[in-house]
């Protein structure tokens, strides 16, 4: 199995792309930290799903846009399985308002929960690995929109942009002590963040259009390319970000 006896920790970790993650982990034989801040009964439910396939999971609520329930991840994960071998900043959240429209509220939001979350997430993280003596990964779930304009989505997408520096920049100063530190760049992938796309059949029509595969991303094709990259057989990837967004980026309107 991909992730035998390893400790992952996936913030945002009881719904959408992170369960599928904290599933797919469990599934590979790793222990998982499932963080979450809403609906305790995800959790209790993927925690099940994730003993079922013959790994251990606890819950543990923690808003990680809050450094201190960074720590609070850490140290459950240190104490509940002795080390951390995978941290998953995975929590992200977005406003879809402007340049133009959007508040400080609606800024500092997003920038917390998405952009300090991984950038503290790293930072903690890298301190227990250094303290386990070296090695360990990062993954930072990021977006085709920290490279790729999304009018209307502005702080959500300067959030990304920084996730994008911070896998770079993470990834080449921990790489000298063993330190891998991954991007994924999803596309539209059928979660909660995209309800209100999924919900309207012609935005829906328009987004499928656009996409070369046609379709949204199940969270579970996400997840196994996470899994796949964060064990032994990624050891090669680091200071980059892996695209996994069905040729939506270079897709053309053909005229
Ligand atoms: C955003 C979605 C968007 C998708 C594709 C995701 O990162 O969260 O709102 O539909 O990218 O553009």
């Amino acid at each position: 199995m991909l992730l035998q006896d390893k400790t992952v920790i996936v913030t945002g970790g009881n719904s959408g792309i992170g369960a599928a993650i904290a599933l797919a982990a469990g599934q590979e034989g790793a222990n998982v930290v499932i963080d979450y801040v809403a609906r305790p009964d995800a959790t209790e439910e993927l925690d099940e799903r994730i003993t079922k396939a013959g790994s251990e999971a606890i819950g543990v609520e923690a808003d990680v846009s809050k450094v201190a329930d960074l720590q609070k991840l850490i140290d459950a994960a240190v104490k509940e399985y002795g080390r951390v071998d995978v941290m998953v900043n995975n929590a992200g959240i977005e406003t879809r308002t402007s340049v133009l429209d959007s508040t400080e509220a609606d800024y500092d939001k997003v920038m917390a929960v998405n952009l300090k979350s991984a950038f503290f997430g790293t930072q903690l993280a890298a301190k227990q690995f250094i303290a386990q003596g070296g090695g360990g990964v990062v993954v930072n779930i990021s977006s085709v929109h920290e490279d790729w304009p999304m009018p209307g989505n502005a702080p959500y997408c300067v959030s990304k942009g920084g996730m994008r520096m911070l896998t770079r920049n993470a990834g080449v100063e921990l790489g000298p002590k063993g330190i891998r530190v991954i991007g994924i760049g999803p596309g539209a992938v059928d979660t909660p963040i995209n309800s209100s796309t999924s919900a309207d059949p012609e935005k829906l029509a328009a987004l499928n259009a656009a996409i070369p595969l046609g379709r949204m991303a199940e969270p579970d094709e996400i997840a196994g390319a996470v899994v796949f990259l964060a064990s032994d057989k990624g050891a090669y990837l680091t200071s980059t970000t892996v695209f996994i967004d069905g040729g939506i980026m270079m897709g053309s309107v053909g005229l």
